[in-house]
């Protein structure tokens, strides 16, 4: 365990470090120790012991430095440096374009921002369903080039072994069944995984992944009874995305939280903002000032 504040647990439980973990941001913790060093980076057993404690946690995608650091600052504990870069930065359709080299330098980007958050890096598709050595190789980069902390694939069972061979090479690896964009085509759209009978499809896959040592199991789109199942099953702590709330901890695309994306939303997204109409206000409110000779004005002047 690493830097914490002061607990009111039982001997031996653990808390995440500040200001994360349930009640953080209207509590009085604090972004320090009480000795005024910066607490501890989040890790993979932070997540774990959330789970433990019947605590949760939040995860969002970031793809940028201050990104980054305005959710690192506001106390989310899981950065996903998301393949959704590719239909939420790179103007793709899908998130099956984007590359490795397209992901590596935000991954970099948000690595550096962070700096107490745990970083993970998606690997996009066609960069690890070859075979476990591809994977291995394209999690070194990702630990290496990209300074991600973990990295998250997309797959059932079929993975474990790919999940094996990264973890003893040191890569913890986040494993996301249900729904999973990279097969959108092969999953014939976007549609609920893991109805009915399927739940138990979703169920064999946390365990195989989980058993070849996955940190955390994702799950998008799934009945809410199958991700409790889930969770309940697993040891390790689960995130959810339109899988209910029993899950250990959520993640949404920050684009979508905030309001940026236009369009029909999936059911799952609960904007918490409308920065789209902020930022296209304060565009024009520019825009006109440039044309009336309002900016710059004498205090913006040499
Ligand atoms: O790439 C991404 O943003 C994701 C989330 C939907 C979990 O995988």
């Amino acid at each position: 365990m690493v830097d914490s504040t002061s607990s009111s647990r039982a001997p031996g439980a653990a808390e995440l470090p500040a200001p994360y973990g349930v009640g953080a941001g209207t509590s009085s913790h604090s972004t320090s120790k009480a000795d005024g060093k910066p607490a501890g980076r989040i890790r993979t057993h932070h997540l774990q012991q959330a789970k433990d404690n019947g605590e949760r946690f939040a995860m969002l995608t970031a793809y940028d430095q201050y990104m980054a650091e305005i959710f690192d600052e506001a106390g989310i504990e899981v950065l996903l440096v998301g393949d959704s870069a590719s239909n939420n930065v790179f103007g793709n359709e899908t998130s099956l374009p984007v590359t490795v080299d397209e992901l590596l330098p935000l991954c970099r980007a948000v690595s550096r921002s962070a700096k107490r958050a745990l970083v993970v890096a998606d690997l996009p598709f066609g960069s690890y369903e070859v075979s476990p050595q591809q994977a291995v190789a394209t999690g070194i980069r990702f630990l290496k080039e990209g300074l991600a902390h973990a990295v998250k694939i997309e797959g059932g069972s079929f993975y474990a072994e790919s999940v094996r061979s990264m973890v003893e090479a040191g890569i913890p690896v986040m494993a996301h069944i249900g729904f999973t964009p990279q097969s959108e085509h092969a999953l014939g759209g976007y549609r609920v995984q893991g109805k009915g009978d399927d739940g138990q499809r979703l169920i064999d896959d946390a365990v195989a992944l989980t058993e070849a040592g996955a940190f955390c199991i994702l799950m998008e789109m799934v009945p809410a009874a199958t991700a409790a199942a889930v969770e309940a099953e697993v040891v390790v702590p689960t995130i959810g995305i339109g899988a209910g709330s029993s899950t250990t901890g959520q993640v949404l695309v920050w684009q979508d939280m905030a309001g940026l994306r236009t369009g029909k939303l999936p059911k799952f997204v609960k904007q918490y903002a409308n920065l789209r109409s902020s930022l296209s206000e304060i565009a024009k409110a520019y825009a006109q000032e440039v044309r009336t000779g309002q900016f710059p004005g004498p205090e913006h002047s040499f």
